[in-house]
């Protein structure tokens, strides 16, 4: 594949711009009329004075109206084949430079890119000819984009990172990076725990406390409660089991993932309810403003509801305002922008691959983000990542890589 980095071929457009203006330089039109008219001059000073000497007194040959009219009609003519030239000159600069539009080298990539808030970058200009003879030797490198290098990844990473997928199709690996920490300990005060053991994944509980900060601020609640998180095989072994019992397996399975499908294996989904400072506890059900504010702000921290009521059928598990999942500040904001649950925006991402359009976007707070998709290729893949910038690599749990790049601050 070529470099399809568009600034390049910005700057290809710009240079064959200026040498079409070099082809038709004005300043040749203004030297060559120069020389005609030094031309005139010359003709002009050197003809009368010679036949008036040699004429009697009184008989002009050459009387001034008819010489001046002979000279005007010379002026004239002069002027009608310079036009005539500039016209022929202008027509030829006019087919070749639509001749070059055509063949697409005054194409300006940018303008392909930048539709409004999200919007493609990495030019897919593909001049592939159906006519060249189908690979036989040795299979076509990919060319690198500019500022970017091969981070390898295993088959093991495809099930590692925060945006991987596991629902009743995907099992999570349990092979992990995650750091897995108590939430006693590492929290701060806007909420509370249901036990000192409830756990997540450090760099999730990070961005639960600031949410949970923010709704304290915002709501004045400081009674919202973590009531699960991290779950381990055996724990929603139990939790699986009993509810069967309770329901029976085909409600159960409504709102508990069988065990090893769960996201609570990962580290990264909270359950919420609310216990007052009387003592009260509260689902999230009796209070619509706790699941309002959550599932209007979270994105906001890189959380997402998991389980919405419009989603049921591809989620396969029912309404649950009370869970949410860290998954990232970009793909929350995404998601919500869009309407996805995670399911379907796995599955968007397929259309964002590395050597073709990636998703461009600018959320809320006016940071820029690059994403793109990379499939697995068998043991291990090379995922072009950027050398110039802050970037992660996130396995899909299913398929491939997501690359997610950090752009800077929009002005
Ligand atoms: N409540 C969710 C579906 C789980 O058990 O993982
Ligand atoms: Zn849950």
């Amino acid at each position: 594949m070529n470099n399809r980095n568009p600034n390049n071929n910005a700057r290809r457009s710009n240079n064959q711009q200026r040498t079409g203006q070099n082809q038709n330089n004005p300043n040749n039109q203004y030297s060559r009329y120069n020389q005609h008219n030094q031309n005139n001059q010359y003709y002009r000073s050197g003809q009368p004075s010679n036949g008036y000497r040699q004429n009697p007194a009184g008989y002009d040959p050459y009387p001034p109206v008819r010489h001046r009219s002979r000279r005007k009609a010379r002026q004239t003519a002069f002027l009608v084949v310079l036009t005539v030239i500039i016209m022929v000159m202008l027509l030829v600069s006019v087919v070749i430079f639509a001749a070059r539009c055509a063949s697409g080298q005054f194409t300006d990539n940018e303008t392909d890119t930048a539709s409004g808030l999200i919007t493609s970058s990495q030019s897919t200009t593909e001049a592939v000819s159906d006519t060249q003879p189908p690979e036989t030797t040795a299979p076509e490198t990919t060319a690198l984009a500019a500022n970017f290098e091969y981070q390898t990844m295993t088959e093991a990473d495809v099930h590692k990172g925060y945006l991987i997928l596991v629902n009743y199709q995907n099992a999570f690996t349990f092979d992990t990076d995650f750091v897995i920490q108590p939430f006693y300990g590492n929290r701060n005060n806007s909420y509370k725990l249901r036990d000192t053991l409830v756990s997540l994944d450090a760099y999730a509980m990070d961005w639960c406390n600031q949410m949970m900060a923010a709704f304290e601020a915002e709501t004045g609640y400081h009674d919202i409660l973590v009531n699960s998180a991290y779950r381990t095989l055996e724990e929603q072994e139990e939790i699986y089991s009993s509810r069967v019992e309770d329901y029976g397996e085909e409600y159960a399975k409504n709102y508990v993932a069988v065990p090893g499908y769960s996201e609570h294996h990962t580290g990264l989904a909270i359950d919420f309810t609310i216990y007052t400072d009387d003592n009260e506890s509260k689902t999230f059900d009796d209070m619509t403003d706790y699941p309002l504010w959550l599932s209007e702000n979270g994105h906001r921290f890189g959380y997402i509801q998991r389980y919405p009521g419009d989603k049921v059928d591809i989620t396969k598990i029912s309404y649950e305002n009370w869970h949410y999942r860290y998954v990232g500040k970009p793909h929350a904001y995404y998601m919500k922008l869009q309407n996805f649950c995670l399911e379907e925006y796995i599955d968007d991402l397929r259309n964002y691959p590395y050597d073709g359009h990636h998703l461009m976007l600018t959320d809320d707070e006016g940071a820029m983000w690059e994403i793109y998709f990379v499939a697995a290729e068998g043991e291990t893949t090379e995922v072009p990542v950027p050398t110039d910038r802050e970037y992660t690599v996130s396995g899909n749990n299913v398929d491939g890589f997501i690359v997610t790049i950090e752009n800077g601050q929009a002005s």
